[in-house]
């Protein structure tokens, strides 16, 4: 017998055995959108390894054929070549998706004016008056300022948000699906602005049920056994978040599955086992912890650490806890703007306030990730690397 396979996938997201689970309700959201013809955009948010390639794949396969032509397409693969490659890239898989070729490659210009106005008009004649063309544009905005600037005007980022834009203005035939990986405070502010009539929605944790499904994907498989707690512990881990709960699993299904003989009847999973995969899971999630981290301000990591270092797992203390741990530490640690911190900190779904005025981490793995990485002295040294000066004006 072959040996079992871990079925708990976390990349590429197009990986073909990759399962979906759960957002039924966003995803009809979605799709009750896409059916209104007044409705042209929708815009997903949230953090990076949250599900929203994920999620827009799962669009992808969930729209009826007869209704749509759902075209995904991840524009940050072209940042840097012009916008006539761009589109002519954009027109093949419109194309594939239509089992037609439409146009030869090299006739696509720079300003899209054949995308435009001989392209697209073709394809809706093909598709008829009744099938909606649906643009899935992945991580449509994800290059930093600083990045931006390096490139050359002419290059397609800018060009192609620009052609975009233009299109959604003066064509109310196709609709667009856009996620975006930005911090999630500012984001949506910015996409209601720039896309009047968007339907913006930030894209979060699972829905119970189905984080117990993603659990336990292993039993579906017949590859491992869960008990009740151990599946119990997991959530209260990973919170429902679909990537950290995967990495979780993972980990648990190598250290349990690694050395079984094969035909052997599956292991079972208590809650020991998950606790022994967690120093693995923290190494694993390192990269997208750290997104998170680095998104925070120089205030909110304060907070967070001092937050981090005091609090139990799964406990909620009055926003005061906070400050009291900063004063005792070192006055200094209560640098202006601090005040604002845990509010901030909920925002970006760090933190969580079940009950005004209370808080606690929104994802435990989390805490254990600031706790073990950016313990509050580290992050002390870190202000006066910034601010030599701050011990004088605030201490
Ligand atoms: N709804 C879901 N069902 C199953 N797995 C998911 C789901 N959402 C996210 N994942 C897991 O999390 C990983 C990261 O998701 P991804 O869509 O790539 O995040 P993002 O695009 O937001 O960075 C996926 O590879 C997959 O393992
Ligand atoms: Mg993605």
């Amino acid at each position: 017998m072959a040996r079992a396979v871990n079925p708990y996938i976390t990349g590429p997201p197009l990986h073909p055995a990759q399962r979906f689970f759960g957002r039924q309700e966003t995803l009809e959201w979605i799709i009750r959108g896409l059916r209104n013809p007044a409705v042209n955009s929708v815009v997903l948010f949230g953090q990076r390894r949250i599900g929203k390639t994920a999620l827009l794949l799962q669009i992808q396969r969930t729209l009826s054929p007869d209704l749509f032509l759902p075209i995904y397409f991840d524009p940050q693969e072209h940042t840097t070549r012009p916008l006539g490659n761009v589109l002519a890239d954009l027109s093949d898989v419109v194309s594939e998706a239509l089992g037609v070729t439409i146009v030869e490659p090299g006739t696509f210009d720079d300003r899209g004016l054949f995308f435009g106005r001989t392209f697209l008009p073709q394809v809706y004649a093909l598709i008829g008056k009744h099938r909606r063309l649906v643009f899935l544009f992945d991580e449509f905005e994800v290059l930093s300022p600083e990045e931006e600037d390096e490139l050359p005007p002419s290059v397609a980022y800018h060009a192609f948000l620009r052609f975009i834009r233009r299109l959604m203005n003066t064509d109310n035939r196709p609709a667009f699906v856009f996620t975006a990986g930005r911090r999630v405070d500012d984001l949506a502010l910015d996409f209601t602005a720039r896309f009047k009539a968007a339907m913006v929605r930030e894209v979060w944790t699972l829905e119970r049920p189905a984080t117990e499904m993603l659990i336990r994907q292993a039993e579906a498989n017949g590859t491992l056994r869960f008990t009740d707690r151990a599946v119990e512990r997991i959530i209260q881990l990973a919170g429902g978040h679909p990537y950290f709960a995967m990495l979780l699993c993972q980990q648990v299904w190598e250290q349990a599955c690694a050395y079984t003989a094969p035909d052997s009847a599956p292991p079972q999973v208590t809650e020991n086992e998950v606790e022994a995969a967690l120093t693995a899971t923290l190494a694993a999630g390192d990269a997208a912890m750290a997104w998170i981290w680095d998104g925070t301000s120089l205030a909110e990591k304060i907070y967070a650490a001092a937050l981090a270092e005091t609090v139990a797992e799964g406990e909620f203390v009055p926003e005061e806890h906070g400050f009291d741990v900063l004063d005792s530490h070192a006055a200094r640690l209560r640098i202006r703007g601090i005040n604002l911190a845990p509010r901030d900190l909920v925002r970006r779904r760090v933190l969580e306030l079940p009950e005004e005025g209370f808080y606690g981490f929104a994802i435990d793995l989390f805490r254990r990730w600031i706790r073990q990485n950016h313990p509050l002295d580290e992050v002390k040294e870190e202000l006066d690397r910034i601010d030599p000066l701050a011990d004088e004006l605030f201490g």
